[in-house]
């Protein structure tokens, strides 16, 4: 615990500057916003995503304010490409600080008529591709005694009706944070966990508006929430000042998690 941060007297500050972060699936919509936090805040992003030109106009966006970003091309899902990418990081920047594990798919439907490859590829992605980011980073991290790693749920990891798949993905990624909490809390490593609701982003948009408007209408909190709402909680849990916080889940869904609103 030699590099345990010591606290400042000044103003506190959320701190990630010069902390080199991963953030998986940033190509787009939260991953997106989280990146471009967590980068105006002073930390060098790699924005991974499967679909390169995607990563690499965040990444130009994130470049032509003056700030550090690199796009990264790998298929979570496949351990050699995620080997491969974080070599290439260790070999750039010396080091991997925090890793935003933020990739998700959904293929929704009732279970009677799900096919059982639809499991599989939610479970893979969402799932799997956690556990194999978090294994290729920890290592490193482990060796340098400091770590912050930030697993993006879901509030449908309570349960959803018709997302059998999906919520079992989000309620595995709230295991995979509390285990590894666990394992890592003594190397200064810290593994927590956000579950969001409705954010608005191009696959929630895809939805029929009624349907936007019904899920808006159940929340206690009546409106839909920006990227930025999430970027602005994995800021925290990337920050050095949050130190001593561990293996929690944090629900940011406008209180969607307490129930629905009483009307
Ligand atoms: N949007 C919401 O309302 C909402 C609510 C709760 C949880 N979430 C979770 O937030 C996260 C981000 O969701 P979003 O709405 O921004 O999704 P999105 O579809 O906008 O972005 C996901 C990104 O992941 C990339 N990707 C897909 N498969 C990949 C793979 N195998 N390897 C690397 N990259 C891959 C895609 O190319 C895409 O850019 C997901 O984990 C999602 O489950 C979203």
């Amino acid at each position: 615990m030699n590099d345990y941060i010591k606290f400042r007297k000044e103003i506190v500050e959320m701190n990630v500057k010069n902390r080199v972060i991963l953030v998986t699936g940033a190509g787009s919509g939260i991953g997106e916003g989280i990146a471009k936090k967590l980068a105006q805040n002073g930390a060098k992003i790699v924005i991974n995503d499967v679909n390169i030109e995607k990563a690499e106009k965040v990444a130009r966006e994130i470049n032509e304010k003056g700030q550090v970003a690199i796009g990264l091309k790998a298929d979570i899902t496949k351990t050699d490409e995620v080997q491969v990418m974080v070599d290439e990081i260790m070999a750039r920047y010396g080091k991997i600080d925090g890793l935003v594990n933020n990739t998700g798919v959904v293929r929704d439907n009732l279970i009677l008529n799900m096919p059982e490859e639809d499991f599989d590829f939610v479970m893979d992605i969402n799932l799997k591709g956690a556990w194999i980011c978090s294994k290729a980073v920890l290592g490193h991290m482990k060796e340098a005694e400091y770590g912050r790693i930030i697993n993006i749920s879901s509030r449908a990891w309570l349960g959803q009706v018709g997302q059998s798949n999906y919520s079992a993905s989000k309620g595995g990624l709230v295991s995979l944070t509390r285990s590894l909490a666990l394992e890592f809390a003594k190397y200064n490593i810290t593994v927590n966990c956000i579950a969001p609701g409705l954010i608005d982003t191009p696959l929630i948009r895809s939805l029929p508006q009624k349907v936007q408007d019904n899920l808006i209408k159940a929340q206690p909190t009546p409106l839909i929430g920006e990227p930025e709402d999430i970027a602005n909680s994995v800021l925290f849990f990337s920050a050095e000042e949050a130190r001593y916080v561990t293996g929690q889940v944090l629900h940011v869904d406008g209180g969607k998690s307490l129930g629905a609103r009483n009307i």
